[in-house]
């Protein structure tokens, strides 16, 4: 529908693109088309090109379908979590080839780098995700790739995507965006020239923190085939019914991201105020180094904080005093999430890893969720008391 005339709205394309009613019935909600093969017409006849699942599921299609259009992407590739996602793109590569990547990003990255694509021949250096310059020194002739999430998991540090793209085009390498935190609903990296972007659907887009999956948004046909054979190839594909319920999730991607930024804001305030906090780091407070970068490049500043809170100790004992607010790690659902990257999601950088990018043990995660603001503050504010 978004095709005749004018180019609907976002919440319109979350809600229709891909989405259309089922031909043969009219259900309005896209079927689970639970199946591992398809009946073919006669030999090399299949039905509407549907052979087998592993290379194609209508239920996946529509999904890529529905997340090429929110990134402005022209094709999408889902895979079976956000790390089936990145591995699938590096694997595109051959040994030799070299990425830039940002020296903070989810610490299940770095992991994947340096313990299993460099027994491959891969090559990888990290530098500072907010420095153009550091990225620029570390392109070489067998650069293929600059990796940037932005801002980063867990210290809210934002990289320039137009300045960095633009830096990297002359140079003939291309740039892949992780855009988990921000979602295509406040920021488009395709826009801003990046080549892919990337999800973990596990987070916003399906919302409520029950599937896994992860998709590579392409900016070229040429892309999105190799992405199809890998698929095909490899088969860490998305599942028709994790398919579903992305479908599902992202028909309120609009209101949801409107609702988590709201309280992020609200939550990152109340804690910037807080005797007890030490730091905040939230892209939507002045105080944050990169405000001004990030009012230029995000339309709203989403609901994932980070806190200092002094010391391991006092982390243990706040997560140990929440109540409403869950501990646990992931983030993007409707329910508030809190977590201690040091000893979860960044437990694989090792002490010396975490040092180097100002990861402190001290830290603690909060994604926001989209509850009664009011209910999150009380539970922090009870929680910090007891610190
Ligand atoms: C920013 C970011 N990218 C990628 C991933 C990996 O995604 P998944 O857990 O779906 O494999 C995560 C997981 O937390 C993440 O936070």
């Amino acid at each position: 529908m978004a095709d005749k005339g004018k180019k609907a709205g976002f919440a319109t394309r979350a809600i229709h693109d891909g989405q259309e009613p089922e031909k043969l019935t009219g259900a309005v909600s896209v079927p689970i088309y639970a199946t591992s093969t398809y009946a073919q017409d006669g030999l090399g006849e299949p039905r509407q090109g549907y052979e087998y699942a592993r290379v194609t599921n209508p239920t996946r299609d529509r999904l890529e379908t529905n997340l090429a259009s929110l990134e402005g992407g022209v094709a999408a590739k889902v895979f079976a979590s956000g790390m089936a996602s990145i591995n699938a793109l590096y694997t595109t590569l051959k040994a030799g080839d070299h990425v830039v990547c940002s020296n903070n990003v989810y610490g299940g990255v770095p992991r994947l780098f340096n313990q299993i694509l460099t027994k491959f021949g891969l090559e990888f250096d990290y530098v500072d995700p907010s420095d153009v310059k550091a990225f620029k020194k570390a392109i070489r002739k067998n650069t293929k790739w600059i990796h940037i999430e932005t801002p980063t998991n867990p210290l809210m540090t934002l990289t320039d995507i137009a300045a960095v793209t633009e830096m990297a085009h002359k140079r003939d390498v291309q740039v892949v965006v992780d855009n988990t935190f921000m979602s295509p609903y406040f920021q488009k990296p395709i826009s801003l020239g990046a080549d892919m972007v990337m999800h973990s659907t596990t987070k916003f887009l399906n919302g409520h923190s029950d599937g896994l999956g992860g998709v590579l948004v392409c900016t070229t046909q040429e892309q999105a085939d190799q992405l199809a054979f890998i698929q095909k190839s490899q088969g860490a594909i998305m599942s028709p019914f994790e398919s579903w319920l992305i479908l599902r999730g992202v028909k309120t991607l609009a209101v949801r991201m409107e609702k988590h930024n709201e309280n992020g804001q609200a939550v990152a305030e109340f804690l910037a105020d807080h005797k007890k906090v030490k730091k905040v780091y939230y892209p939507g407070l002045p105080s944050h180094p990169q405000h001004d970068l990030a009012k230029h490049q995000m339309t709203g500043f989403g609901s994932m904080i980070t806190f200092e809170s002094g010391s391991l100790n006092n982390a243990k004992k706040l997560l140990k005093r929440v109540q409403m607010c869950t501990l646990g790690e992931s983030l993007g659902g409707v329910e508030t999430l809190i977590s201690h990257p040091a000893t979860m999601t960044h437990a694989a950088l090792g002490v010396e890893g975490r040092k180097e990018i100002g990861l402190t043990d001290g830290m603690v995660r909060i994604s926001v969720g989209i509850e009664n603001v009011e209910d999150i503050i009380r539970d922090l504010d009870q929680a910090l008391s007891g610190m």
